[in-house]
């Protein structure tokens, strides 16, 4: 049996993932899926972190939740659909953590990727797809959302969030593809597409 491919899709809030993962998941026959919130469980510590209620969560807290999330995730989820053979699709992965708690938060990318590591164990993403979009766009299309925790966070904590991105995916360019953000939704489909198939050779 020939293991599936884990590909994440990563990005600022409003970037349009959620959308590009249910297009690409139908388009390979995958698992479609998401951090956090990706099991039962998860769907418990999604709704305590995004709830804007909950002021006072600590950082590491906050990081300790979503690799609680992801261990629970991969296990239960990601790691039995490629041992079965089936690709996965999910909305955000570990790079999120690095990303918005290693950088946003501050909390180093070398600490946070030790507890994922543990958490993760072994099942890292094949191919991270970046969708970059400038921050004007995006908070365009927030001032239409009742925002949550995270996207109550001032514009220093998203250039950190935004730069710890583009530093991994320069470190990372193997396993990282940065796409246009901007253009419509159908062709950027299409050039998601054209990306997992050169990168992956799948689809
Ligand atoms: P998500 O539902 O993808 O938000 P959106 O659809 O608005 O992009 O993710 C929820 C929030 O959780 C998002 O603000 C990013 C944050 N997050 C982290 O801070 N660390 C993580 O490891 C993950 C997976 C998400």
């Amino acid at each position: 049996m020939t293991r599936g491919k884990y590909v994440a899709f990563e990005g600022l809030e409003g970037c349009g993932k959620s959308t590009h993962v249910a297009r690409l998941a139908e388009r390979l026959g995958a698992v479609a899926t998401r951090e956090p919130g990706g099991t039962v469980l998860g769907s418990a510590l999604r709704s305590a972190m995004l709830d804007p209620a909950n002021t006072s969560l600590s950082p590491r807290a906050e990081a300790l939740l979503m690799a609680a999330d992801r261990a629970q995730h991969v296990a239960e989820v990601v790691r039995p659909a490629l041992e079965a053979g089936r690709h996965v699709v999910s909305d955000r992965s570990v790079y999120s953590s690095l990303a918005y708690q290693g950088h946003g938060r501050e909390l180093g990318e070398a600490a946070v990727r030790r507890i994922n590591d543990w958490a993760l164990d072994g099942t890292w993403p094949d191919l991270v797809v970046l969708i970059d979009v400038p921050f004007e766009v995006l908070a365009e299309r927030m001032k239409k959302r009742e925002l949550d925790r995270f996207e109550r966070e001032d514009r220093a904590f998203f250039e950190r969030v935004h730069a710890g991105f583009l530093a991994m995916a320069a470190a990372e360019p193997a396993r990282f593809a940065i796409v246009d953000g901007t253009p419509p939704k159908d062709a950027l489909q299409d050039a998601v597409a054209a990306t997992v198939a050169a990168r992956l050779g799948i689809g």
